[in-house]
């Protein structure tokens, strides 16, 4: 545990955010960890938020933060944009949940429909964990197979399927309440090894389809290489393996058709959540007509079959469904992804810039709107501003083994002013502008210089 004591930076955070830490003592008392989400998890403790607008959020304690964390990835166009709020606040007013169909699902469906391109049929459902689950159990119906293939470190939620090889377990073995049985039917791969693929497809005939974060894992922390898309569309359809895209992050942010639409390699099925549903709770699994139609009624009665089970109380709630509506209208009719990509790359040129001027071996990269910390834990001879991720380990990418410096980094940013995705990158959106950008500038000079004073860097 860090203290106060021994720690500037710790004593700094625990001095600016005595609210939080407040909270959080009563919070211990009923909340494991005090928390909600694994990844809110923070040593000594989390900030608490009492509201956020545009690209900031302000604490308990009345810090002002410009935020990088948008929602866990749930907003592009920053906090609280005024007509989304609008829409969703009428539809608050007229019911939250009728328990019959209602026709902004209808809208809504059509818009994923008009935008994705593999999205011939769509199913809501409440989470993106619920929609990876939902593609799974698709998958299998589909095919008749019962194994799905994964890469290391790709995440796609909390179900059993997706509990390991995440961060942990990356020998395929179960974490903890995971029946070992299911763990058994998920093979593990390296990621962007297409040769890896192409021999579990030969040496197995029970696999029934493969997921990825198309852009890489957590959002391209371990990129994707350019071309292994498209080899594993051409490998799955050569072996009638199904293809899943996980775009519950990339959907409506890289692209506005997502990643795919902006590779030109589509998937049989994806999943979306976040801001498709402009952030209010809601999920979807979209694709290839002849497999979601494993739920529908009649087909599945006209093909003497039985479908699969899909409820969920929450499904294409009508609060969600208005916010979804107006946020993926105003993507279509828009240049929010743009935006949002210009600013990650403006910001990310100039933390480099930091970087150099101070003479620290660190490296901030990535595509898109989301970017990428990386700290360089084997104090290799790295220059900010040429540095690329290729062929780097996946381990040093995740900042592994993660020492206190991780957790000191992510405190000193916080108490210099911005809010970052943890300590291992920031998630920016269209109204991230020149002036949020300056500031979050001179917070990552300020947290780099904390860390050299206190002998980390
Ligand atoms: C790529 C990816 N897939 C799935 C999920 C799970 O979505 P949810 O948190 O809505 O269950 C996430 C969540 O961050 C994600 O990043």
């Amino acid at each position: 545990m860090l203290s106060p004591t021994n720690s500037p930076i710790v004593a700094a955070y625990v001095a600016k955010t005595p609210g939080s830490a407040a909270l959080h003592a009563k919070a211990s008392e009923v909340l494991p960890s005090g928390i909600a989400h694994d990844s809110r998890y923070t040593d000594p403790y989390p900030i608490y938020t009492a509201r956020a607008a545009g690209p900031r959020k302000w604490d308990v304690d009345g810090n002002m933060m410009v935020d990088f964390y948008g929602g866990h990835g749930s907003h592009l166009m920053g906090h609280c944009p005024p007509t989304v709020m609008e829409a969703a606040s009428r539809q608050l007013m007229q019911g939250t949940q009728y328990g019959s169909c209602h026709a902004l699902e209808v809208e809504w469906a059509g818009l994923v429909q008009a935008l994705v391109p593999c999205a011939e049929r769509v199913r809501f459902t409440s989470s993106g964990t619920e929609a990876t689950h939902m593609a799974l159990r698709l998958a299998r119906a589909f095919t008749g197979k019962r194994k799905v293939v994964r890469f290391l470190r790709h995440f796609h939620g909390w179900h059993d399927h997706m509990a390991f090889g995440v961060d942990n377990h990356f020998d395929g073995t179960a974490s903890p309440g995971v029946l070992p049985e299911v763990a058994a039917e998920v093979v593990l791969l390296p990621p962007n090894d297409i040769e890896a693929v192409k021999a579990c497809f030969a040496a197995d005939r029970d696999i029934a389809a493969i997921i990825l974060e198309p852009t890489g894992a957590s959002t391209g922390m371990i990129p994707t290489t350019p071309g292994f898309l498209a080899a594993l569309r051409a490998a799955c359809t050569a072996h009638g393996v199904l293809l899943i895209f996980d775009e519950v992050v990339t959907g409506f942010r890289v692209s506005a058709g997502g990643a795919q639409a902006e590779s030109g390699v589509t998937p049989d099925l994806c999943t979306l959540a976040k801001i498709l549903a402009g952030g209010l709770p809601g999920g979807a699994v979209a694709g290839r007509r002849d497999i979601i139609e494993w739920l529908d009624f009649d087909v599945s009665a006209e093909k003497k079959r039985e479908k699969v089970k899909h409820q969920g109380t929450y499904n294409a709630n009508p609060v969600s469904a208005a916010a979804g509506i107006e946020t993926l209208r105003m993507i279509r009719d828009g240049d929010f992804c743009a935006r949002a990509t210009a600013a990650a790359q403006v910001m990310k040129q100039r933390f480099n810039e930091v970087l150099a001027e101070e003479g620290v071996p660190w490296a901030v990269y990535g595509e898109h709107s989301v970017i990428h910390f990386f700290t360089n834990p084997q104090g290799m001879a790295v220059d900010p501003l040429r540095w690329t991720p290729e062929g780097q380990q996946a381990a040093l990418m995740a900042g592994e083994p993660r020492g206190e410096l991780m957790k000191k980094l992510y405190l000193a940013l916080v108490t210099a002013g911005i809010d970052p995705k943890g300590a291992r990158g920031a998630i920016l959106s269209s109204v991230h502008g020149p002036e949020e950008i300056a500031e979050a500038t001179e917070s990552w000079r300020q947290a780099i210089r904390a860390l050299k004073q206190e002998a980390e860097l």
